[in-house]
């Protein structure tokens, strides 16, 4: 194994890692090296898990209560994007997801339209098809950019016979790992309030950002007052098991976010919440060290396929610790991910379901030991 210095993503053996019950590490058999679902190969960082010792010392696993989340949120937005979050412009959600659904569902109803950047996220599709909402897309561009004609022909499409529309803005973008520059964004913006598109921008990688690239959060952008955020350090600190994510409302979509109902923050975790703020508050040593090693891994990745599959494409991500891998070049098919598993034993996740723009990719997930990133291109080119 790699020496174990400060890399969390160098801390754990494959053998602990096996002994994991969460989805990344038991959805396939023990011969399969995993590097598909968004978890990380990280141990816990020593503030969340002095938090969670601390709170379960003194049986403090109740219901979540008061401000403690989201001030964490906004000293750590202060301090890494020179960015406010005033604590009363937010509310306590389950986690980004069902957030996403609470939102949309304050500013559109059923048959309306939701316009996403395919490819995107699967559960975009997935969650709002289930809330018998359309999906409109606006793909993006052959640069993984954000294309401004495309998303405002998709906006005048949501918009038809005048019914209200939402727009899902991924951002950094799952599964391209783009970072929206602040022109985009307000681009974007600009597009949304001439066609009374309100946004919903899922912020959820916004903490992993490598070098080279900057998070612009939304609701700073000029011309956002309308707009709702949902954060979380869930991806940042690998704690989708401990479930709190926020919603924060731009000034002019108070109103809105007032008529969430309030059994909503009835369903986050309090022990989550304590993670989430500890994370937010005493984990920024640890997240720069994790960012360290990410972007080790994502140059790591370049020189691996270029030794090994050089049919590949592959633009290393300025977010999020995930490979938008297009796989067109060697034959295997629309998904790719399939041949990878059934030949080579190594499980990416499968485009399907991310939508247009999609097929004959594959994504892998770049959160893991640099030994086990080598063992699974050694796979996918043992599978072709
Ligand atoms: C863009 C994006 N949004 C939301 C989620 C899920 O977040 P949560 O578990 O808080 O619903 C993920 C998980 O990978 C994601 O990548």
């Amino acid at each position: 194994m790699e020496s174990r210095g400060s890399n969390p993503l160098c801390q754990l053996s494959v053998e602990e890692l096996r002994r994991r019950t969460s989805m990344k590490w038991r959805q396939y058999p023990d011969d399969v090296l995993p590097v598909w679902v968004a978890e990380m190969d990280v141990p816990l960082a020593e503030p969340i898990k002095r938090a969670l010792a601390d709170a379960l010392d003194l049986g403090d696993t109740g219901y979540p209560a008061g401000p403690a989340y989201a001030e964490a949120l906004d000293e750590f937005a202060t301090k890494r994007w020179g960015w406010h979050v005033e604590p009363a412009h937010t509310a306590i959600v389950p986690d980004v997801m069902l957030g996403i659904v609470e939102m949309l569902k304050l500013v559109t109803g059923p048959g309306d339209a939701v316009v996403v950047n395919s490819p995107v996220y699967q559960p975009f599709y997935l969650f709002v098809e289930h809330m018998d909402r359309r999906i409109v897309e606006a793909p993006l561009g052959c640069d993984h950019r954000l294309d401004l004609e495309a998303t405002e022909a998709a906006f005048l499409r949501a918009r038809e016979g005048g019914r209200p529309a939402a727009y899902l803005l991924c951002s950094p973008h799952n599964p391209t790992g783009t970072v929206h520059t602040e022109a985009e964004l307000s681009a974007v913006t600009r597009l949304a309030n001439a066609h009374g598109v309100r946004v919903v921008a899922d912020e959820i990688h916004a903490p992993i950002v490598l070098p080279g690239a900057t998070h612009v959060p939304y609701l700073s952008v000029p011309g956002a007052e309308r707009a709702f955020s949902l954060m979380s350090a869930s991806k940042a600190w690998n704690l989708a098991g401990l479930k709190a994510a926020l919603a924060i409302a731009g000034p002019e979509a108070l109103g809105d976010l007032a008529r969430m109902p309030e059994e909503v923050g009835h369903g986050p975790s309090h022990l989550g919440a304590i993670a989430h703020a500890a994370a937010l508050r005493h984990g920024g040593d640890w997240l720069d060290a994790l960012l360290t090693g990410l972007d080790e891994n994502r140059h790591l990745l370049t020189t691996l396929l270029a030794e090994r599959l050089p049919g590949i494409v592959y633009r290393p991500p300025e977010g999020t610790f995930l490979a938008w891998l297009d796989c067109r070049a060697l034959g295997l098919g629309d998904d790719p991910a399939q041949t990878f598993l059934d030949r080579g034993r190594v499980a990416l996740t499968s485009n399907q379901g991310f939508g247009t723009g999609g097929e004959g990719y594959a994504r892998l997930n770049l959160a893991t030991s640099p030994d086990l990133l080598r063992e699974a291109v050694k796979r996918m080119a043992a599978a072709v």
